[in-house]
């Protein structure tokens, strides 16, 4: 695909709109990861430095159209003015008058950022008059929040078609880990998906077929294909209705030359709690508790696997992560996946958001290729959908 970046743009004494995505987590009006910010922060001070007059804009949860005060941007000026080491200016609307005011105050390399942009109506629905309200409000727009661009909302899609358009330095990391790990990867190219439930990813796995050489099915989901193939699965976590669906994939596998590579083990407990009794047992055992991790058998199958592919992508952990010891595997090949990354020989991209703890929890996001901020705009990518954000640069 092609778009334009902040090398293709002159924006001394121009007003940049750069649309975010400052979707952070937040406790008691206290942010708890900065990661969203920090990331963002490059592209504002590129522009700033410039000599741009930067204007932010980003949604922050879900208000619905309504001014909910617990929701207001507000805490993120301050956050985003300490990591760029500048004062960020706030606007307590994104359009209308006092966001009117606060951009004509702006000089030269000034940092301004508007409040959070569903609290207007318009911009969930795209509608177009919110699109040309914020497009009144600069001369250049700049698209850095590729974790939303699965939403076609005002600021994501509809404000592009009225300005030069270009993408942020975030959003173009993005794309170009992406592109790199699934357009035109160096082959033989890995999928490890985990997770829950098959039912989510179907999309998913099956654009995943046609595209990968390798997909390793793990997490909760990897019982319902188990299974579906007549294996006993205790009383874990599957998805009965979806045997026939998982048996018509492994089918189309086949046609598509992908090998699916299943758990070969599990790790048992009779209960879901932190430090419960375990047990290793082979597939084919029959068992009457719950399988919540692939057994370390498993695990060293994919590590295993992994030294021969030469780019992975990843999402989905392989267990219940969050509890030990139901961590085991995911750390396991988190660090296997780390290590043959520094070494040269791995290509490795990752997202979602469990993903991303669960890397973090390993000591190990620096380590990957790449880690995409993005969760659901990740997997629709994955999916082989078009997100709107990212066409609309084109
Ligand atoms: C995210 O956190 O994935 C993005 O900010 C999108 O948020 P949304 O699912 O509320 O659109």
């Amino acid at each position: 695909m092609t778009f334009k970046t902040l090398d293709h743009a002159d924006v001394r004494g121009k007003r940049v709109l750069v649309r975010a995505d400052l979707n952070v987590p937040m406790r008691d009006g206290h942010i708890t990861d900065l990661t969203r910010v920090e990331r963002v922060v490059p592209t504002i001070k590129e522009i700033a430095e410039k000599g741009g007059r930067v204007i932010v804009l980003s949604h922050f949860e879900r208000p619905k159209g309504k001014r909910v005060p617990e929701l207001s941007l507000k805490p993120l000026a301050e956050a985003i003015s300490e990591v760029l080491r500048q004062p960020v200016a706030f606007a307590d609307d994104c359009i209308g008058p006092a966001a009117e005011a606060a951009v004509a105050a702006l000089q030269d390399g000034d940092v301004l950022l508007l409040e959070n942009t569903r609290f207007q109506p318009g911009e969930e629905a795209n509608d177009p008059a919110m699109a040309k309200a914020l497009a009144t409000l600069g001369d250049l727009y700049v698209n850095d929040a590729f974790s939303a661009a699965h939403r076609a909302h005002a600021s994501t899609e509809g404000v592009a078609h009225h300005l030069p358009s270009y993408a942020g330095r975030l959003m173009q990391a993005e794309l170009e880990a992406l592109e790199s790990a699934l357009a035109k990867p160096e082959r033989p190219v890995m999928a490890i998906v985990g997770g829950s439930k098959v039912s989510t990813k179907l999309d998913l796995l099956g654009n995943l077929l046609g595209r990968v050489d390798v997909l390793v099915i793990v997490g909760a989901m990897a019982n319902t294909f188990l299974a579906a193939k007549g294996l006993p699965v205790g009383r874990s976590l599957q998805e009965k209705d979806l045997h026939d669906t998982a048996r018509e994939i492994m089918e189309r596998a086949k046609s598509t030359a992908c090998e699916i590579v299943l758990p070969v083990d599990g790790t048992i407990a009779q209960e879901f709690k932190a430090h419960a009794a375990t047990q290793d047992l082979p597939v084919e055992a029959e068992y009457d508790g719950m399988s919540l991790d692939v057994g370390p058998k498993t695990a060293q199958l994919i590590i295993d696997r992994l030294k021969d592919v030469k780019t992975l992508v990843w999402n989905g952990p392989l267990g219940a992560f969050e509890t030990p010891p139901f961590d085991a595997s995911t750390m396991l090949v988190a660090k296997a996946v780390a290590d043959l990354t520094i070494d040269g020989s791995l290509r490795s991209v990752a997202g979602g958001g469990d993903t991303v703890s669960a890397l973090r929890q390993a000591g190990v996001i620096e380590d990957l290729t790449y880690v995409s901020s993005a969760g659901g705009a990740f997997l629709e990518w994955l999916e082989g959908k078009t997100l709107p954000g990212v066409k609309a640069l084109g």
